[in-house]
């Protein structure tokens, strides 16, 4: 087969498909997500439940929320996600913010009463749910200085206005913040460091597959409803779910440049979603996945066939993959995360987290 031929089957700068779990990482991480340019960086410092970087240039703010009873000598469990303050680039008082503040707010209560720590943070507070130049504008309109670094993570630590074809993209630099706040959660005594699951929804589900895959740390992975750039196989006809060409036209900052590649050609994608999440295989990680059985969009049997093939990497460590590693539901109705799929979430994790 032809691979690394400009103009041929792989495109001009497309990478041939790889063996080899390192390899395998690189390749998502060269033509998907993009690669981090550091790992734990030497100017970060944390402050109560705020996360500073760049020497204070830049400050993240964790909600925490505690089981009643957590202490230190009982460390509780944690899920870490990024909240619903992260759409519509931040909360407003409309009804929509409103509804997504009180879905976090039943979802923190939730997790409280089964035992479970849960920090959630606005993530455009690390890198803004904007391409750089919408974000300039947007701050500029409020007519006060700009913020010493107004493009967030980029503005540190680089891929902002420097972006090569490989550089991190939105949800790379946010599941990199995740593994930040596993780094903060390592400092504090009345949680277990060895015991987090990472999870989101939508963006934030593409998000936490990211922290998982990237981040050995994490114990347990849950995507709801991700979709294409998630738990969605690409190569799966479905013609009302999102697409590649969709996804990177609408929002080419989520990922690094090259995936651009691809555009168009998701049936002959060299490597697919089930591969990405299989990434997580291990005797002592977990993969969880959701949909919603109206969510066209995010296409919910192109999720649940990634799941399952996902588990394949499980059971190639002889172990059980779906209903063992891999646990997977699909909620009757819409695109949400809402507490029935945090409770199915955690009783699968009580087992296993
Ligand atoms: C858009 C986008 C999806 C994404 C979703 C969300 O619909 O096309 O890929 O998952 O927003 O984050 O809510």
């Amino acid at each position: 087969m032809e691979l690394l031929v400009a103009g041929g089957l792989f495109g001009a700068y497309a990478l041939p498909p790889v063996s080899g779990k390192d390899e395998l990482r690189k390749w998502f991480l060269d033509n998907v997500y993009g690669h981090a340019p550091l790992g734990r960086p030497a100017d970060m410092a944390f402050t109560g439940n705020r996360i500073l970087f760049g020497g204070g240039r830049l400050k993240v703010d964790l909600t925490v929320s505690l089981p009643p009873g957590a202490s230190k000598e009982k460390p509780c469990p944690v899920l870490v996600m990024g909240d619903f303050r992260t759409w519509n680039n931040g909360m407003r008082g409309d009804e929509k913010s409103l509804k997504q503040k009180r879905q976090q707010e039943d979802l923190d209560a939730h997790a409280a009463s089964r035992g479970y720590a849960l920090i959630h943070y606005d993530l455009n507070e690390a890198a803004p749910d904007q391409p750089r130049r919408q974000e300039l504008e947007r701050l500029k309109k409020q007519g006060k200085p700009l913020p010493p670094c107004p493009y967030g993570l980029f503005d540190i630590y680089g891929g902002g206005d420097d972006r090569t074809e490989t550089s991190w993209g939105t949800i790379r630099a946010w599941a990199w913040c995740h593994s930040r706040v596993l780094d903060w959660i390592e400092t504090q005594p009345m949680l277990d460091a060895k015991r987090v699951a990472v999870l989101g929804h939508s963006r934030l589900g593409k998000t936490a597959l990211c922290a998982g895959v990237t981040d050995g740390r994490f114990k347990v992975v849950y995507s709801n409803a991700s979709g294409c750039g998630g738990a969605k196989l690409n190569r799966m006809p479905l013609p009302r779910s999102e697409h590649i060409g969709q996804i990177v036209d609408r929002f080419p900052y989520w990922f690094c440049k090259r995936f651009n590649v691809w555009k168009n050609r998701d049936a002959e994608i060299a490597h697919d979603q089930d591969e990405w999440m299989g990434l997580i295989a291990s005797p002592t990680r977990y993969l969880y996945v959701a949909s919603g059985s109206e969510d066209h969009w995010a296409g919910p049997q192109g999720e649940k066939a990634a799941a399952e093939g996902a588990a394949k990497a499980w059971e190639a460590l002889g172990l059980t993959g779906m209903g063992g590693h891999v646990g997977y539901h699909c909620h009757k109705g819409p695109h949400d995360l809402g507490v029935r799929d945090l409770k199915l979430f955690l009783d699968f994790c009580d087992t296993r987290l």
